[in-house]
């Protein structure tokens, strides 16, 4: 199997730290230094996840030269999605001008497009389906508290699309995943599903929002990063030698960097463009990954590994020979 189009979007509306300036307490140079972020795109009051997700795979059925209907499965990794049902998937394939095909969304935050790539992989390499477009797309300005500083400045909004395709090449080298719900509390957004439906206390206290501790999530994003890197290398009898380009989830650039460090990457290995978008989720993957195959950086034969880590706690990692 392998990767036959890619595609991304962004809502135009830009906000650059200096915007943030005017109504929270922070500056565009603690931001920078901390954060590596300059520009984050937010959705306007008319736009949801699947106007993104929509977009980002009407890019990537261009690229591929294909029309929605040769798409025989619909995934949507997401934690925005427009409702809590019906899955946005269904929404994104029906625009599309799709019916009658399957459609369902992963939620599984940051590692939601290396659990939907190892998921749609799966549902190539046994036979089920010919050819899955798999989408990362989150609007997270949507549950951001937009006065607490040490979010708000965090998250933006996007989609990414890849359409994968049965072929004779073998893209889909290995994957290692994880999961650790023993401590949700490092990342969640709690208030508002069955544990504490929401309420009038629930939405005044904002736990409808999301909520972090981001000093001990830095950490564990480091760590889990490089370990998951090692793992998936040595499931695929490679070395960090062989890897040409580590796509990482863009969370924060310090993340990024230590994890690279750790790993003994130079710099033109690891694609970072998290200073226009800040962090979006489960579609930072995606969206990297298309800007760079798009750019013409991705020559075939290439080995790429997709890393990420987010709340749950999930992380994970795949490794992909780019074919053409
Ligand atoms: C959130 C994050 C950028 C904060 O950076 P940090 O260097 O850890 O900063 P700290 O949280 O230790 O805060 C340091 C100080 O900056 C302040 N601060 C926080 N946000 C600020 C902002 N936007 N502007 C100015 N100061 C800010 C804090 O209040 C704190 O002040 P204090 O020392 O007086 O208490 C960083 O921890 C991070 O990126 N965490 C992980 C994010 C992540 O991986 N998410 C999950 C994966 S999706």
């Amino acid at each position: 199997m392998k990767i036959v189009g890619v595609g991304h979007y962004a809502p135009a509306h830009v906000v650059t730290n200096h915007d943030l300036e005017a109504w929270l307490d922070t500056t565009d140079e603690w931001i920078t230094t901390r954060t590596g972020m300059k520009r984050r795109h937010w959705t306007s009051d008319n736009e949801a996840t699947s106007d993104l997700a929509s977009a980002a795979a009407e890019a990537a059925l261009v690229h591929a030269g294909l029309q929605a209907a040769d798409v025989d499965c619909f995934i949507v990794a997401t934690v925005t999605p427009d409702y809590y049902f019906p899955a946005t998937a269904c929404l994104v394939a029906t625009r599309l001008g799709v019916r009658e095909k399957p459609a369902f969304d992963i939620a599984i935050a940051c590692s939601g497009f290396i659990y939907g790539l190892t998921v749609a992989s799966g549902l190539i390499r046994s036979g089920v389906y010919r050819r899955v477009m798999l989408i990362g797309a989150e609007s997270l300005s949507k549950i951001l508290d937009k006065g607490d500083r040490s979010t708000a400045i965090l998250f933006g909004d996007g989609a990414g699309a890849v359409i994968l395709e049965r072929s004779e090449e073998n893209s889909f080298l290995a994957s290692d995943l994880g999961a650790d719900g023993s401590r949700p509390e490092l990342l969640y957004a709690h208030g508002s599903g069955s544990r504490e439906p929401i309420d009038h206390a629930a939405l005044d206290a904002k736990l409808h929002l999301i909520h972090m501790q981001g000093r001990e999530t830095f950490k564990l994003a480091v760590n889990k990063m490089v370990e998951s890197t090692g793992s998936v290398l040595s499931k695929a009898n490679l070395t960090k030698a062989d890897i040409a380009f580590l796509i990482p989830h863009q969370a924060n650039k310090r993340i990024i960097d230590a994890t690279a460090r750790y790993l003994g990457l130079p710099d033109d290995k690891v694609v970072i463009n998290i200073s226009e978008y800040g962090n979006t989720s489960a579609a930072s993957i995606p969206m990297a990954l298309s800007e760079t195959v798009r750019t013409g950086r991705v020559k075939p034969g290439d080995l790429i590994v997709f890393v990420a880590f987010g709340g749950g706690l999930s992380w994970g990692a795949v490794a992909w020979r780019w074919t053409a």
